[in-house]
């Protein structure tokens, strides 16, 4: 075994205690102090760098039967992250690698090295890995260009816009020949940002009146694919803007996330066959043979400066709840990562 001098006696790691009803609260999760593990055979010792914090982890705080398992109560949670191999007891990986891996919500994991993907500081910032070239980003490559079959000259709507996987979708769609991206944020600042920084032409705030409304003055002549990250107002008027033969990507549905009822539908389901409209759920999980593809292209985009992106970083393992949070809040733009 080869391990780095200087280690701590404990990890500090986020336990889920509790199942949130609505917006969780603080005194549903804890910050516990472990004993820091031992990578046994196969084995690494990472030290997180970066822990990503994403929407969909929601779900998994929730017992409801979902694409991906609950988080355990009283354990640790699960999360991507990125981190320093600092021990070693895996052939491949060496003290001083870096890797991307799924043990994240604290700050040491011992991962078993065929779940680690080694990634290369030098390429890309760390964080971009959990981002831009990461999930977020192969959801966003995946759910326009394959779910939603994109074609040149398609007028394309994305909601979440100034978030991770939207600020992608939409500058994807431009960079294909989309003939109008239009996107919707939260806040006016985000607004401008897409339009001045990231080259929608148009987008609006959804606070700020009806989506269908703000909807059809930024797309006059309709959308042929919606690319869904919000669900509720705003699924309901894309499929009342959509035209003939138009694709909704659902992709997920965060207006929802802290419901503690089932959700109104869509009240314009008759527009689905009146247009012969296809709506289909993508999972990033279902789309990693894209992955060599999707670095490819867009690590070439990033590289260029023709794809441009946002991060929000969060500083500290003590404020990674926070972070996850904010991201229900719309604290971040782009994608919320914590630096530990
Ligand atoms: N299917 C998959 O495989 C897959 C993979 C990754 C992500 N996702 C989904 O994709 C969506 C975006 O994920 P992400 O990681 O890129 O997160 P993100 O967009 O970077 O962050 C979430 C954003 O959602 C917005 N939001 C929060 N509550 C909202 C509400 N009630 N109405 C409208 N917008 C709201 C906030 O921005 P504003 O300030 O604009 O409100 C917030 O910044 C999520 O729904 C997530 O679950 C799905």
């Amino acid at each position: 075994m080869t391990d780095s001098p200087s280690l701590p006696a404990v990890n500090r790691e986020w336990h889920l205690l509790s199942r949130p009803v609505g917006w969780p609260k603080p005194e549903d999760f804890a910050l516990v102090e472990a004993e820091l593990p031992k990578p046994r055979e196969g084995q690494v010792l990472v030290r997180n760098l970066y822990l990503s914090v994403d929407p969909y982890m929601r779900g998994r705080m929730s017992a409801a039967k979902s694409y991906v398992e609950p988080f355990e109560l009283n354990k640790v949670m699960q999360g991507g992250a990125v981190g320093e191999v600092v021990a070693s007891e895996a052939e491949g990986l060496s003290v001083g690698d870096h890797v991307l891996h799924s043990s994240g919500w604290r700050e040491y994991a011992a991962v078993s090295a065929k779940h680690a993907v080694k990634v290369d500081p030098q390429a890309a910032p760390l964080s971009a890995y959990l981002g831009v070239l990461g999930m977020t980003g192969l959801t966003a490559y995946a759910g326009l260009l394959r779910v939603g079959a994109f074609k040149e000259g398609d007028a394309v709507f994305v909601s979440g816009a100034a978030g991770a996987v939207g600020s992608q979708v939409g500058q994807i769609a431009k960079l294909k020949g989309a003939s109008r991206v239009i996107g919707s944020a939260g806040s006016d600042e985000k607004v401008r940002l897409l339009t001045e920084e990231y080259g929608f032409d148009a987008a609006f705030n959804y606070k700020n009146g009806p989506v269908w409304e703000q909807l059809k003055q930024a797309a006059p002549d309709g959308i042929d694919l919606y690319f869904d990250n919000v669900g509720g107002e705003h699924l309901e008027a894309a499929i009342g803007a959509l035209n003939l033969r138009g694709r909704a990507v659902i992709c997920g549905m965060i207006s929802q996330y802290n419901a503690t009822e089932p959700a109104p539908g869509p009240r314009n389901m008759v527009k689905i066959l009146q247009n012969r409209l296809r709506v289909e759920g993508v999972l990033v999980g279902d789309h990693y043979d894209l992955q060599p593809q999707f670095v490819e292209e867009v690590g070439a985009w990033v590289r260029s400066g023709q794809l441009k992106y946002r991060e929000t970083f969060v500083e500290g393992i003590d404020n990674t709840l926070d972070a996850f949070l904010g991201v229900l809040r719309g604290d971040n733009t782009g994608k919320m990562v914590v630096k530990l």
